[in-house]
């Protein structure tokens, strides 16, 4: 699927306008291809609290999530069906001021469980995989090789 890269960022520019960044002052905007054609969006919103504000990025993964698939629709089970199926193939950041924001690391390792190390994340400099901003990172197959063993089952 090719990724309309004008379309996105002027999705996230549109988000970004609606952020809730009262304290900041620094609005936030994300836009995702999905692999099921759909835009989701997110914005970042703040809390008094500070330490519980969203970042924009949250509220996009949320977004794919939250909504039905295309792609689900007709199945048994949409939502497992959508769960194990839809992932991000490109996102694009973007401050209040239009220009292209990188996610902190939170947010990286966020949209890594949603949308692999392939997932193309727009860059002043253009789209580069988030293996490239995200390297050696830790996913749930470090969990699967390395949790305790269940009890009564030999390590
Ligand atoms: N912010 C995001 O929305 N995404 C990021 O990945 C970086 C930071 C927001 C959170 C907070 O509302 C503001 O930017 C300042 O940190
Ligand atoms: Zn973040």
């Amino acid at each position: 699927m090719s990724i309309d890269w004008p379309a996105l960022r002027a999705a996230a520019v549109a988000a970004a306008a609606r952020a809730y960044a009262p304290y900041s002052g620094l609005r936030v905007g994300a836009a995702g291809q999905a692999s099921d054609g759909r835009i989701v969006t997110g914005c970042n919103v703040e809390n008094a609290s500070y330490g519980l504000t969203l970042c924009a990025e949250c509220g996009l993964v949320c977004a794919l999530h939250a909504a039905d698939s295309p792609d689900a629709s007709g199945t048994a089970d949409a939502s497992d069906t959508a769960d194990a199926a839809v992932q991000l193939l490109a996102v694009a950041v973007v401050a209040g001021d239009g220009e292209p924001l990188l996610p902190c690391g939170r947010c990286r390792q966020l949209l890594l469980e949603a949308g692999g190390g392939e997932l193309l994340i727009d860059t002043a400099g253009g789209p580069v995989e988030l293996n490239v901003l995200l390297p050696a990172a830790f996913t749930g197959a470090d969990l699967s090789a390395r949790r305790d063993p269940a009890p009564g089952q030999a390590p």
